[in-house]
């Protein structure tokens, strides 16, 4: 998250001078709506919330949160909104209720919600059209992250509109970096991040079980798989570097030697009658790199062999 391209603009914990209004609304009061809530108070900012299941918000109160008997009257209360829900249905689910639309004209919504980019981009047109100011966002970090600076949020949207609420913002700790001016930019980052750490998690899911078929518990593979995963960053760096050049260089590890060793991972699993679907997955998308020429390259010339739908 440390590089960012010149249209980027980020900034780290701490007020802007503290000009803007001090109040703030949350829909959605999940574990994480909970979290920016705990933030939102804590930084002493005026928090209005709601939730669809009534009594969620106990604790908050509790804590000086002001509770709202409905979505209408807890954006009525602030000029700036945060939603927080499962996803976009949900979030349209509320927003997009008249009532709610009509209490929102003039103000500003900031949904903290996860989904598609395509999503983000079609509530940033019906925010238009309903005379809503809209920024879309994604949060990277789990809930204990939010308050401190481990907290990492990415902003898209009009780039004026999140400088005006920059300074409640920075109230949720951590780095906030806006990536520009369409809406969806930010999901498209979330996503592409999140593809990392679902294949990585489901890649340790699948090592789990395989381990345990080959009598090793997940304590005795946690430090070499503590290794494994070290070794990621560094090639992340590496390939940045090359790969926007088109610089798909094998250099010491061809894909035809990965493939071997995906094969492998795949003959000791399915030796177990463990499913290796996800390897067989990986393993085909590597074997089709190689039968197209590339075999002698870095294994990430598979990202432009699935851009061209290959
Ligand atoms: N938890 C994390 O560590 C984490 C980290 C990064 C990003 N996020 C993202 O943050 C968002 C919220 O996550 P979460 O952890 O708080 O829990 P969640 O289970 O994803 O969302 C729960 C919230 O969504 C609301 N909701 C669900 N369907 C709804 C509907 N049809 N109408 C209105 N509200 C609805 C729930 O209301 P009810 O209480 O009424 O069911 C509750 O407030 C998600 O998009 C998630 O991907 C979470």
């Amino acid at each position: 998250m440390s590089s960012r391209t010149e249209q980027q603009e980020q900034h780290g914990q701490g007020g802007q001078g503290g000009q803007q209004a001090s109040s703030v609304t949350v829909l959605g009061l999940g574990p994480m709506g909970r979290a920016l809530t705990t933030a939102f108070l804590e930084a002493g900012l005026r928090t209005t919330v709601w939730n669809r299941t009534p009594g969620r918000d106990k604790e908050l109160v509790e804590r000086g949160a002001i509770s709202a008997p409905s979505p209408e009257a807890a954006v009525a209360a602030s000029e700036l909104t945060v939603v927080c829900v499962v996803n976009y249905d949900a979030s349209d689910a509320v927003l997009r209720r008249a009532e709610v639309a009509k209490a929102l004209k003039g103000r500003t919504v900031v949904n903290l919600t996860a989904d598609a980019p395509d999503r983000s981009r079609s509530t940033a047109d019906w925010a238009a059209d309903h005379g809503v100011r809209y920024l879309d966002g994604a949060i990277m970090t789990p809930t204990d992250s939010i308050g401190t600076p481990d907290a990492v949020f990415l902003h898209s949207g009009p780039l004026e509109l999140y400088r005006e609420h920059q300074p409640v913002l920075d109230a949720l700790g951590g780095t906030h970096t806006h990536l520009g001016e369409d809406p969806g930019r930010a999901a498209s980052y979330e996503i592409a991040l999140l593809d990392i750490f679902w294949t990585s998690m489901a890649g340790y899911a699948h090592a789990l079980a395989v381990a345990k078929a080959e009598g090793i518990t997940a304590k005795e593979l946690a430090p070499f798989a503590q290794g494994i995963g070290a070794i990621l960053p560094p090639i992340f760096e590496d390939y940045a570097a090359k790969l926007d050049a088109g610089d798909f260089s094998g250099d010491d590890n061809p894909i035809t030697s990965a493939v071997s060793s995906m094969h492998h991972i795949v003959h000791t699993s399915e030796a177990h009658g463990i499913d290796a679907s996800l390897m067989r997955a990986a393993e085909g998308m590597a074997r089709r790199t190689v039968g197209r020429g590339h075999g002698a390259d870095g294994f990430v010339r598979i990202a432009e062999i699935l851009g061209d739908r290959g």
